[in-house]
């Protein structure tokens, strides 16, 4: 869907609207294992993280098609990013937010989504999604005011990936993408920007990062990670019709190792999922060889894990 053209009903909106997607794709160059690799910096979006794009397209689609009211809530489950995204444009668009979050989200996220005016309800699960999803959908069956951006199973999340950020990715990189690796939460950001990449270049493989402890699509059993924002436990229906070419597997500890390399060595202020990427992009630039270009995304800021053990400073190197 095209939102490229779209008049908001609050005009106000417009500006932050705007802001939302063109993000930069940059190289980035790892001297000491020879390897350079392209990462699509997702933290860039107004509210710092790739959720941005599924909170516009889903919004404007929903206020084009008039299920957008004045007195509609916005209701989602999240654990976190796309809870900050919907509060951003919530407030911007005139519409009230209501977010579920699991108690296990980090505190900043929560701050941020009531900073925006909306409103949190925490739910114990022990980080699973399926609690939230099924509050979500009885909160919203006994209270018509309720509109539910669904996440989980809106085509939209695919679509708007195939038509934006794929197809970004394909005119900035100018040339062929010989692999693309992502984690996923919904799967629609690996279901989109691999449909479009496998559609440009047929050659091009496309793989799923999963944190080492959880790796479903290996058939293994989901356990706790430390990865935020990925992996929530089961394997997401959007991602069943997903291109792929296999998985790379990457430890929380390695994850957490390459988020930090990435502040310090880069100056990139990004989230854990972000040096899970970009372990599993090196992984796939060894093999490949180092001609080969292989992509990856930065999806979120780093000032959302200041109370987790990314920012424990007591085990930190001297900056080289
Ligand atoms: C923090 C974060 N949010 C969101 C996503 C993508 O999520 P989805 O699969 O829901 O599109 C990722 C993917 O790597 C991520 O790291």
């Amino acid at each position: 869907m095209a939102t490229d053209h779209f008049i908001p009903r609050h005009p106000r909106a417009a500006a932050v609207l705007s802001l939302i997607g063109n993000t930069a794709l940059v190289p980035l160059r790892f001297e000491a294992e020879g390897l350079t690799i392209h990462a699509k910096c997702e933290f860039l979006n107004p509210s710092g993280s790739i959720k941005d794009r599924l909170a516009k397209t889903v919004l404007v689609d929903a206020e084009r098609r008039g299920l957008l009211q004045p007195d509609s809530v916005i209701l989602e489950c999240s654990s976190g990013n796309t809870g900050i995204a919907m509060s951003m444009l919530g407030a911007a668009m005139g519409y009230r937010v209501t977010i579920l979050m699991s108690q296990g989200a980090s505190v900043e996220r929560r701050h941020l989504i009531q900073q925006l005016g909306a409103t949190l309800i925490l739910f114990e699960s022990e980080g699973r999604y399926q609690t939230g999803i099924t509050m979500s959908r009885e909160m919203a069956a006994k209270d018509s005011k309720y509109f539910l951006p669904r996440q989980f199973e809106n085509v939209l999340n695919v679509e708007d990936h195939e038509l934006h950020t794929g197809r970004e990715i394909i005119e900035q990189l100018d040339g062929p993408v010989d692999a693309f690796v992502t984690g996923y939460g919904t799967g629609g950001t690996l279901a989109g920007i691999g449909k479009a990449l496998k559609s440009r270049y047929p050659t091009a493989k496309i793989y799923a990062m999963e944190p080492s402890e959880a790796a479903l699509l290996l058939g293994e059993m989901p356990c706790c990670h430390q990865i935020e924002g990925i992996a929530d436990g089961f394997i997401p229906q959007l991602l069943k019709d997903a291109p792929l070419d296999g998985e790379v597997k990457v430890t929380s500890r390695d994850a957490m190792a390459m988020t930090k390399r990435l502040h310090r060595e880069f100056g990139l202020l990004v989230g854990t999922s972000s040096g899970a990427n970009v372990v599993a992009a090196l992984k796939l630039a060894s093999d490949l060889g180092p001609e080969k270009r292989v992509v990856t995304l930065l999806c979120d800021r780093a000032e959302r894990y200041f109370s987790t053990s990314l920012f424990d400073h007591s085990s930190n190197p001297p900056p080289v």
